[in-house]
Formats: structure tokens, C-alpha cells, sequence
């Protein structure tokens, strides 16, 4: 075949889809959760401003009908429609609720699109940081009390792994201060359907605005999103739909698709209908899985965790990563992450018995009772049958660290410093958009020095040293050690020789 003739994207996609199970987003499960009327034409639905159509950047008729039902479904005052992902929602939320220059508080842990945020708007970030043994909800309200002149609070929930957050106290705080509460519930779209067996939604709980990304967790398209304004903030006049209607003008293109607002639309709708039958479903079909897990196989999970996220210690297991990201592969069930100690894995609500049981399959390979196993990624034995069957009948001495651990380098201090500021050397914005000379340097020269770009381990995605901090010595060799355990690390060039971009 001619090589200009290929199609290598397309290809592979093809073969990603091909045979697989997936518990990762989106949540669409390559389209199979799509009814066959809506999936074979969905095609038909791309199309542009025109009469018949409307206009999703100027809600009126059909457009503006399905976005209020979306308001309706979800409990917000406002709802519009974004094609281009939660990032948009989330730059357009910052936007609405922030005046350039403004001051917000927010935790370390934020995806990098807040970051890009504040440097566009020129915000000043007043980090909150928990102190030793604080809850993220007491160091931010701690924060807020401290920081009256902060025009907003930025919280996260639920995070990646399922967890999240209480909002009533922050919010509390945030409306005695006059500070605005911008939630990024990006992994959190389905709560609104089954309050009862799911944990309460931002909205319900009084925030301000709320980004959604509905792909991650329903039958929507990527990236669709719903960015929302609460009741209470438009009756009371905190927010301004007229205002975010022109920042997401700012943020979102001029062509939103169509297709994806459709997706939207069939995924609310979907949920009204369907959505809480799916979610009792979902949780029999979990609650089967969890019975019968291996002992070594840990389930992580806080009684206000999301209960459809899945989430796993594999380190009492004995596997290395790469041998978990086998074992995962040769059962064709593709998660979501696998770091160096957990498994997350997002179940579709539609999620079929047959694809629950090739996970339970694929999570009973993770147990090495009895077997001596594979050879690790650096060619090592790894010697199976670690515990013996007393040991594993008692759950007794089968530890997340030691002897059962699968991966020999401790790294949970190089995660309490992604909850850490680094100091900085030079504001966000003109790190990002200045007219800086920036110099690649290897990694061991760039202590003391400021970072031209974000340094992000991946996963967990959150970044060690945004850009204009300065890389510390500390830093530099929490990067090496995620380095040396396989784990990739965005911002550092040549991993086998690292090197950073500096500021000059
Ligand atoms: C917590 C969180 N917020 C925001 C986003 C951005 O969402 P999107 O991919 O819809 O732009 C993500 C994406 O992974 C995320 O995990």
C-alpha cells in the first residue's frame, strides 16, 4: 500500500475499539452505549448555524430548550452547552467570577487548565495548603477566612479516584465573605440522578458555578460539558449569565459541534429515563465484583466516595506495574490508570455483566497465591506465592509495603509535595506568555532555577512545578524518582538524560 494512501490515526483507532473492554472514559463505550437510531446518524446531526439549527454560542429556541432541561435535570439556575470540554467551561467559569488581577484560592491539586486560567486573567493564586493532618475543607476554609479579599475558592471534587469533598462548610464560609465557589466536578455528572446512592451534587450543596464533563461519567461524546450557574447565585445576582455568555464566547469556538450538543442532550435525557435503573445496576454488579476480590487486591474506598469509581491497591498483590499493565492487556480490559500503586477504573453506568466479568477475571490474574510469575520489566524474577495460605486466609501480614510490595520505591512523599507550593521565582503569565528566553539544562543543573513549562508527573496529571516556580533541589529529585519507576513525567525532555526548560 502506498504509504500516502494510509490512514495510521484512523487505523488504530479502529483496532483500540476492536474487541476491547472499557473501563475508562468516555463513558460512551466506543459508541455502544448509544441506542443504534441515535448512533448510526449521528453523523447526519453535523452541521452549521442556519435557521433549522440555531446557534449554541447564542442559545434561543431548540438550543435553549435543551439546555434548560439540562438546568432542570442537574438543579441549576443556568445551564449552557460547551463543545469543547470542561477546560473550556472551566477557563470560562474562571473568567465569569474573577476580575483580571484578582486573587483565588485554590488547592495544589487542580487540573493545569486553571493554571493557564490565572495566567490569561492575571490572577494571583493563594495556595492552600492543609497542614499536617487538616482536611482539604478546613485548609480552605481556613483560607477563605484569611483571604476576604479573594474573589473566589476553586475546589475539585470528586478527584479522580472517586473521592470528594464536603462543600457545605466552604460554602458557608465563602457566603460570609462575599468569595465565589467554583467547582470543577468534572468526574461528577451523574451524581444528580440518584441522590439517595450517590454523593451530593455541588450544586445541591450551594455552588456558585460548576463545570461538568459529561463524557467522562455518561453516554455523551468527548468533550462535551455542561457549565452551570447555581439557583441561589443567579436569583441572588453573584453571577451573571449574561456575563459568562460572553466569556464562553472568549473561550469557546465559533463552530461549537453539533453533534456533541446532541450527545448532550440524549445524555440528560438518558439519564432521566434510564439513569438511576443504570446506577442500581451498576452498583449489583460492583457489589458482586467486591465480593469475590483476592485478598491482596485492596478496594480503596471512603463511605462518601463516589461508589461507582473503582479504585485498587494492587501493591499487596507482588506485581510490578508493567506486570499489572499485562496482565490488564492480555484480558483486552483497558482502565483508566494504572500508577504505581492503584488501579482506577471508570465502569460505564450501561456497563454489562460480561464486561464486569472480564474485569473480575483480569483483577484475579493480579493474584500471585501459589504462582511463581512472570519476569518483571527489568528482566528480575518476581517470586509468586508470597504469602502462605494461613497468611491469606487471615488477611494477616499481607502489607501494602515490604514483602508484598510491588514496586520497592516509596513514593509517598513525592505525592505530599504535589500538595506543597514551590516558591516562585516568576508570575505564572509571564512565565506562559513573556517574552522570556527559555534554555534547556539538564535536570540537575536547574536547581534554584525557574520552570519555563509545567513539570507533570502522569499520573496522577498534577504538576510538581508550575511554570515560574522554582525547581528545588527537593523537586529535582522527586523527578528522578518517578522517573526511575517508569512513571512519565511531562516537562522533562530525554528521560534517559533528563533535561528541563528554564527561565534565563
Ligand atoms: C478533574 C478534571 N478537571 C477538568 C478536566 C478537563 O476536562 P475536559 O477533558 O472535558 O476538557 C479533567 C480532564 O481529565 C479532569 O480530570
Amino acid at each position: 500500500m502506498n504509504e500516502l494512501s494510509r490512514m495510521p490515526l484512523v487505523e488504530s483507532l479502529f483496532a483500540a475499539a476492536e474487541g476491547r473492554f472499557s473501563f475508562h472514559m468516555p463513558a460512551n463505550r466506543q459508541g455502544k452505549s448509544f441506542p443504534p437510531w441515535l448512533r448510526d446518524k449521528l453523523w447526519t446531526l453535523d452541521n452549521t448555524e442556519i435557521e433549522l439549527t440555531g446557534d449554541i454560542n447564542h442559545p434561543e429556541g431548540a438550543v435553549l430548550a435543551a439546555m434548560d432541561l439540562a438546568a432542570k435535570t442537574f438543579g441549576a439556575g443556568h445551564t449552557r452547552f460547551v463543545t469543547t470540554g470542561t477546560t473550556t467551561s472551566l477557563l470560562t467559569a474562571l473568567a465569569t467570577a474573577c476580575p483580571r488581577g484578582s486573587k483565588l484560592i485554590l488547592p495544589r491539586r487542580v487540573h493545569q487548565t486553571i493554571m493557564h486560567g490565572a495566567a490569561l486573567l492575571e490572577l494571583e493564586p493563594v495556595w492552600e495548603e492543609p497542614d499536617t493532618g487538616e482536611r482539604i475543607e478546613q485548609a480552605l476554609v481556613r483560607e477563605i477566612t484569611q483571604h476576604p479579599e479573594a474573589e473566589a475558592v476553586f475546589i475539585t471534587t470528586p478527584v479522580y479516584d472517586g473521592t470528594t469533598i464536603p462543600l457545605d462548610k466552604i460554602i458557608q464560609c465563602a457566603r460570609d465573605q462575599g468569595t465565589l465557589v467554583i467547582v470543577d466536578e468534572a468526574h461528577g455528572s451523574h451524581f444528580a440522578v440518584a441522590p439517595d446512592l450517590l454523593p451530593p451534587t455541588a450544586l445541591s450543596q450551594g455552588a456558585d458555578l460548576v463545570a461538568m464533563s459529561a463524557h467522562k461519567t455518561l453516554p455523551a461524546l468527548t468533550p462535551g460539558s455542561y457549565l452551570h450557574i447555581g439557583n441561589d447565585a443567579i436569583t441572588s445576582g453573584r453571577v451573571s449569565a449574561e456575563r459568562l455568555g460572553q466569556m464562553l464566547k472568549v473561550f469557546q469556538t465559533t463552530s461549537p459541534s453539533f453533534v456533541i450538543a446532541a450527545s448532550l442532550d440524549y445524555a440528560r435525557s438518558w439519564l432521566e429515563i434510564e439513569g438511576r435503573r443504570a446506577v442500581e445496576s451498576l452498583l449489583g454488579l460492583i457489589s458482586e465484583l467486591n465480593k469475590d476480590l483476592p485478598l491482596t487486591l485492596k478496594r480503596l474506598h471512603q463511605p462518601s466516595s463516589d461508589p461507582l469509581r473503582l479504585t485498587y491497591d494492587y501493591s499487596g498483590t507482588g506485581r510490578t506495574r508493567a506486570e499489572v499493565r499485562q496482565i490488564f492487556a492480555e484480558g483486552k480490559v483497558d482502565p483508566e490508570v494504572i500508577d504505581l500503586s492503584q488501579i482506577i477504573l471508570i465502569p460505564a453506568l450501561d456497563t454489562t455483566g460480561e464486561e464486569m466479568k472480564a474485569l473480575a477475571e483480569v483483577l484475579h490474574a493480579l493474584d500471585t497465591r501459589g504462582r511463581s510469575f512472570v519476569t518483571d520489566a527489568a528482566g528480575k524474577a518476581n517470586v509468586g506465592g508470597l504469602y502462605s495460605d494461613a497468611e491469606i486466609k487471615s488477611g494477616k501480614n499481607i502489607t501494602t509495603d515490604g514483602r508484598g510490595s510491588s514496586n520497592n520505591q516509596d513514593i509517598g512523599w513525592v505525592h505530599s509535595l504535589l500538595d506543597r507550593s514551590a516558591p516562585a521565582a516568576v508570575p505564572v503569565g509571564e512565565a506562559l506568555f513573556g517574552d522570556i528566553c527559555k534554555r534547556e539544562v539538564p535536570l540537575r543543573e536547574a536547581v534554584g532555577r525557574a520552570a519555563a513549562e509545567a513539570i507533570v508527573p502522569y499520573p496522577p496529571g498534577v504538576a510538581l512545578v508550575w511554570p515560574g516556580e522554582t525547581i528545588t533541589l527537593e523537586r529535582i529529585e522527586a523527578i528522578e524518582q518517578l522517573l526511575a519507576a517508569d512513571i512519565t513525567v511531562y516537562g522533562v525532555h530525554k528521560p534517559d538524560m533528563p533535561s528541563v526548560n528554564v527561565i534565563e
